[in-house]
């Protein structure tokens, strides 16, 4: 979920749903805002996006120039309008991203039942508030978060604090600024890089209170604390959508330059460098075992870096969904070095999963895009992807960014471990140096992939079939589909489809099939033959200079760029989240925001 709080000489109203819009990507299926106006508490919420919170606000006109906002991705609570976010409680108002586990026992313990307007987690907390105020609200806050168990990132307005907001955070995050206009919080910085390039992450456990002057913060015995400020480092003119109709689209099409901005830095006489990162080599040569931690697309980004480092260096690598890492009684130790993926960098499966690792002694190395992002911080290490700000709910240029980065720790492996002869390495660095221009060229035959796209428009299920590296592009591949065109679609292990699943295959599923391998070639056109002989329509993306027995049945081939082939996995990304892509546009879909989902999930 977004939040968002302002308080200054600006139209706080307008200055909010403003902020909320470039928070929807969080969530949206409800969104609110509150407004301290003279000692009064007006709120405007309501199911649905922030463009009907908008209509709602220009309806009813409430004023003030201080104000907290919210847009959520349900948790606790159904999507309605009386779950939505501010929830007020006496003279609390307060928005809340996280769960507090404990919210039951606390509804019992201070006598709530039946005096609660939702059914939200949330509400309880601004009831214990009320319950603890008595004029000072540092000691109420402090008392209150005493008795949380859980996670929470909270915004409150007392009614009769006038001009301030509070806010204090365990684990979900909270960053604030202050502006010309004045101060401001937020769940992340997209909301206030409009305003202030500088900005602090609120510590965990600490309180802030924001005024029109500026902010205090103390720690939870009430001692004053020291911000550390930031500084956004990505260019602010690149946060719009460029002139493309979504924000998916115009992040596809930056994948040539952020991939450069992310390998150029790192490279020096040609060879991989991790020296503005720190990074020993020690600590690369040393493990005997990774263990990657991530989640949905960063996951996937991990499996392809599990095939690289498995074929090139020959250590064992496993790729742990992070939700599923603390339930597997996880083995690692020192000897494991643990690389946590993650976008965001907020994702609290990953995060509490790289945590345990630590306390297990493992080095760690987090891959991260945002930048002081909680992720980042946990870590020992952290190479960030320079991907830019990145807005569409389904990922694209974070993910290939990603897979640069593991290209890079690989060839640093190698390197550590004195594996690869000189001229080895070269060519592999000179390789990956060559991702941007043949993603450009993919994406000059971005009207290709759209025909490409028009066979799987009108279908119910689609097949992706592929051995190996082809395989775990597969798999991201179809995550992109089903998330932005809502069509059922199904990676699959070629070779495993004729142990059942081929039985689903008709004339009616369609089936995209990757063949970039030498060393697989001819068993995936085997499989391809045996999905064609059922009936099935083939998408085929192969090596351009690959020969193809001649026939009615190839009626669909995509000619990838060639490049050696660890590296083929790049530009075939780049058409399979084309084809997700076009496919929701064709639908009239919202392409940046497909239903039930968010961007960043703080919950477990
Ligand atoms: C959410 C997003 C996915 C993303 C996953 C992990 O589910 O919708 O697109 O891959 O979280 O996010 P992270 O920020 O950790 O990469």
């Amino acid at each position: 979920c977004g939040i968002i709080g302002y308080t200054g000489k600006g139209n706080a109203g307008k200055i909010m749903l403003d902020a909320l819009e470039l928070l929807e990507y969080r969530g949206y299926d409800s969104a609110g805002i509150a407004l301290l106006d003279g000692g009064k508490t007006q709120i405007v919420k309501r199911a649905g996006r922030v463009k009907e919170l908008r209509g709602l606000y220009e309806e009813l006109k409430p004023a003030g120039q201080c104000g907290i906002g919210h847009t959520r991705w349900a948790t606790h609570g159904g999507v309605s309008n009386e779950n939505a976010h501010p929830h007020k409680f006496g003279k609390i108002t307060l928005i809340h991203n996280g769960i507090i586990e404990n919210y039951k026992e606390l509804t019992e313990k201070y006598g709530l039942e039946g005096s609660l307007a939702s059914e939200t987690d949330s509400e309880v907390v601004a009831a214990v508030l009320e319950h603890f105020y008595t004029g000072d609200p540092y000691s109420a806050i402090r008392r209150t978060v005493l008795k949380l168990k859980g996670t929470f990132a909270l915004a409150i307005l007392f009614e009769d604090q006038p001009d301030k907001i509070f806010a204090v955070r365990n684990v979900s995050p909270i960053v604030a600024a202050v502006t010309e206009k004045g101060a401001m919080l937020s769940s992340d910085v997209a909301a206030i890089v409009p305003f202030t390039t500088d900005y602090f992450v609120v510590p965990e456990f600490h309180v802030i209170c924001l005024s029109p002057q500026g902010i205090d913060m103390f720690d939870l015995s009430g001692d004053r604390a020291e911000v550390e400020w930031l500084k956004v480092d990505w260019d602010v003119s690149r946060s719009g959508k460029g002139g493309y109709p979504f924000y998916m689209e115009k992040e596809i099409m930056e994948q040539p330059q952020v991939i450069a901005e992310t390998i150029l830095p790192r490279i020096k006489d040609g060879k991989p460098d991790f020296s503005e990162e720190g990074i020993p080599d020690q600590i690369l040569k040393d493990c005997k075992r990774i263990c990657v931690i991530a989640c949905g697309t960063a996951m996937h980004a991990g499996l392809v870096g599990k095939s690289l480092i498995q074929a090139m260096i020959g250590i064992h690598v496993d790729v742990v969904m992070a939700s599923e890492f603390m339930y597997n009684d996880p083995v690692v130790n020192k000897d494991t070095l643990v690389i946590a993926i993650s976008q965001s960098g907020e994702t609290i499966d990953t995060l509490e999963a790289l945590k345990f690792a630590r306390k297990c002694g493992s080095p760690s190395i987090s891959v991260v895009n945002v930048k002081g992002a909680s992720i980042a911080r946990a870590s020992e290490y952290v190479i960030y992807t320079n991907a830019g700000p990145e807005i569409a709910v389904a990922s694209t240029k974070a993910y290939t960014t990603q897979l640069a980065v593991l290209y890079l720790i690989t060839a640093r492996m190698a390197m550590a471990r004195g594996l690869w002869e000189e001229e080895r390495l070269l060519s592999f660095m000179n390789e990956l140096q060559r991702v941007p221009q043949v993603m450009a060229k993919v994406l000059d035959t971005k009207e290709e992939i759209h025909r490409l796209a028009g066979v799987i428009l009108n279908a119910q299920d689609v097949f992706m079939i592929g051995r190996g590296l082809d395989y775990s592009i597969l798999l991201e591949g179809s995550l992109k589909l089903k998330e932005v065109s809502y069509i059922h679609s199904e990676a699959y292990a070629s070779g495993e489809l004729k142990h059942g699943t081929i039985a689903l295959i008709t004339e009616d599923t369609p089936v995209v099939a990757v063949v970039t391998q030498d060393k697989l070639k001819s068993k995936e056109i085997s499989n391809i033959r045996e999905v064609q002989s059922r009936g099935a329509r083939v998408v085929l993306l192969i090596k351009e200079n690959e020969t193809l027995d001649e026939g009615e049945q190839w009626s669909c081939v995509y000619r990838l760029p060639k490049m050696d082939d660890p590296f083929m996995v790049m530009p075939a990304s780049i058409v399979l989240q084309l084809i997700a892509y076009f496919v929701s546009l064709d639908k009239g879909l919202d392409v940046d925001k497909p239903r039930n989902l968010a961007k960043v999930v703080t919950v477990e």
